[in-house]
This record gives structure tokens, sequence and C-alpha cells, in this order.
């Protein structure tokens, strides 16, 4: 696949590399856990190696089976989903899945979730020494009984299994992804970083219920689901720029640990709304359902804009970064 927006003679390119906790993404897009499968289930629908980065869907220490019944519920400006972390557990993924997703090129991170402290550090310690380039822990999936979102919800149990994991895999970066359903976010996010984060990721998906009138019933088995999509975007963008601004110490330029940016991201416009919020990358979800090249026309866009605007690196894009746009 040719690039579009080439060099003009004479002149670099804009540069869209992004290095975030030690890791250097060749642009700042990534595929969102749970919305890519391992990477090779979208070969041949785009260019995977152009991607920035790959999270992959939430793994646990053993395999899950995933929830029964509805899994995904479209609403007008959405998607409602309660897959319930349906994976093959850590030693199969390694061992299956791995080689194949790195060979594609792009950063690797594995997102981690558990449903207990121990389990999420049992699991780290494979990841440890496993062939990937970042964890995300997961303490913001809304759709299982036990662990997932829990840890999130409030700072000592997310410093807990922060802490647990810090220590079970000191060998990687560690980015910790937040759940837009804590009632204080920050104290969350200060918690995650004082146990040792490297980075943070936010939104996972919003806590929401859809009912079946025909059948009178929750359309899902656990009634509430987790919403994600175009319709979260406003307030997914609402929470990077105020968690951005809560973590930044007085008179610093910015806060101490990158914050990766996601939520209802569909096109390059969406991507640069949350890059100029303060987002040194961002993860696209639930957009790649509807368009598989999603992805690679947002990196085009940014690009684009860069041009256009004469930006030369895409981490001077924040609009409150010293020699930012205003
Ligand atoms: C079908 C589906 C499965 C998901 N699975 C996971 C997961 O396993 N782990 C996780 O951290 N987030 C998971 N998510 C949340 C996304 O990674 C992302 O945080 C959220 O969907 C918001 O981004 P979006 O609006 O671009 O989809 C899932 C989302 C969807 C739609």
């Amino acid at each position: 696949m040719t690039d579009p927006t080439p060099p003009l003679p004479g002149r670099p390119g804009p540069d869209l590399s992004v290095t975030i906790a030690g890791v250097l993404f060749r642009n700042p897009v990534i595929a969102a856990s749970g919305t890519f499968g391992y990477g090779r289930e979208y070969a041949g629908l785009l260019d995977i190696a152009r991607l920035g980065g790959i999270c992959t869907k939430g793994l646990t220490l053993n395999p899950r089976p995933g929830n029964g019944g509805q899994r995904l519920h479209e609403t007008p400006a959405g998607l409602m989903n309660s897959i319930g972390l349906e994976n093959p557990g850590i030693p199969a993924f390694i061992e299956h899945e791995l080689p194949a997703l790195r060979s594609l090129g792009p950063a690797v991170i594995a997102n981690l979730s558990g449903s207990t402290a121990e389990e999420y550090a049992e699991g780290a310690a494979l990841l440890n020494h496993a062939a990937i380039d970042m964890i995300e822990l997961n303490i913001s999936c809304p759709n299982v009984k036990a662990g997932g979102m829990a840890f999130g919800l409030e700072a000592e149990a997310a410093a807990l299994v922060t802490g647990r994991v810090r220590g079970a895999a000191p060998d990687k970066p560690l980015m910790v992804k937040l759940s837009p359903n804590a009632p204080d976010l920050a104290a969350v996010a200060r918690a995650c970083v004082k146990s040792g984060a490297d980075a943070l990721s936010l939104v996972n998906t919003f806590k929401a219920m859809a009912i079946d009138t025909r059948l009178r019933r929750p359309v899902f088995d656990n009634t509430s689901a987790g919403l994600s999509g175009p319709a979260v975007r406003p307030i997914a963008l609402r929470m990077v720029w105020e968690l951005w601004e809560a973590l930044r110490p007085p008179g610093a330029p910015r806060p101490p640990v990158p914050i990766v940016g996601m939520g209802g991201i569909a096109n390059a416009e969406d991507a640069l709304e949350f890059l100029l919020a303060g987002a040194a990358a961002v993860q696209v979800g639930s957009a790649t359902f509807a368009n598989p090249c999603a992805m690679t026309e947002i990196i085009d866009g940014i690009a684009l804009y860069m041009a256009e605007h004469g930006f030369r690196r895409c981490d001077k894009l924040a609009i409150r970064e010293p020699g930012g746009v205003s």
C-alpha cells in the first residue's frame, strides 16, 4: 500500500512516531483490546503493518469461555457488548497466537485481566518473559462477575492489583486501563501511578443496559453490558482532558505518565481531538467493526493534518504543550 502523504521533495514528511513508556510506536494509532482479535483475523482486510500497535483481547491465566446469551447489541450510535473475556488463556496465547501477532510488525500490547489479584500476578509473571512490548492492565471490564472493573472503581483496589502486576512483571512497561465508571477517576489514576503504572489508558466501556421489549427481559444475561462507539466519544474525550489536568503537577508541562485515549474514535478528526486534548496515542475499537480500514484511514488523516498545519512531530499536537497550537 502506498503512503498517500509522501514528503515533499527535499522536505521530510511529518514524523508520526510516538514513544510511550519506552516503547516506540510508528504512529499513535493502536487497535483496541477485544476488537482486533490477535491481529491475523484482519489479514487481507487492511495493511496491518501500518498500525502503530495492536492490543490483544483480554487475556486471563486460564482459558475462559466467555458469557452465554447475546453478546453484542447495536444502539443508534454505539455498540453494547458482553463478551465476558473469552480467551484461550495466557500460556496458549503465548504458544499459538503471539508468534504470528509478533510477525505482523506493529508494537504488541497484551491486555491482562483476572478475577483475583493473585491471578493477575500469575498472568503477569508469564507475560514478563513473553515477546510482548507492553502490558495493558485491564481493571475496567464491566462484563465479568469477579475481578475486572471491580478493581478499577476505587483507588485502594486499583493500587493493590497494579502493585502486584508491577512486581510480577518488572521487565515490561505497564499501562493501566481505567474505567469510566469509577466515581473518582483521578484518585484511581493517581493510585495506579503511585503503584508503578508507566502509562494510563482510558476509557473502557460504560456500564449500560438494553431491554428486549418483545421478550420483556434484559437483552444481556448479565443485565448490564459495556457501551462503546460514537455515543461515548464526547464523554471519553472530556475524561481524557480532565485526567490530563488532574494528574499534571503544578507548574509541570504535562502529567507524570502518558495517557492513551479512546472511546468512539471513528475517523482522523475524532483521533485528533484526543491527541489535542493531551493523549499521547489513541486506540480504536468499535469503528473497526463497521469499517475495517478505519485505522489506516485515521493514520493517513493525521499525517495530512500535520502536513497542512505545519506539525513535524506527532508528540507536539497537544494544545496545552509548550509550543502547542494555543
Ligand atoms: C466487542 C468488544 C470487546 C472488548 N473487549 C475488551 C477486552 O477484552 N479488554 C479491554 O480492556 N477492553 C475491551 N473492550 C473495550 C475496548 O477496548 C475500548 O476500550 C472501548 O470499546 C472503547 O473504544 P471504542 O469506542 O473505540 O470501541 C472491548 C470492546 C468491545 C466493543
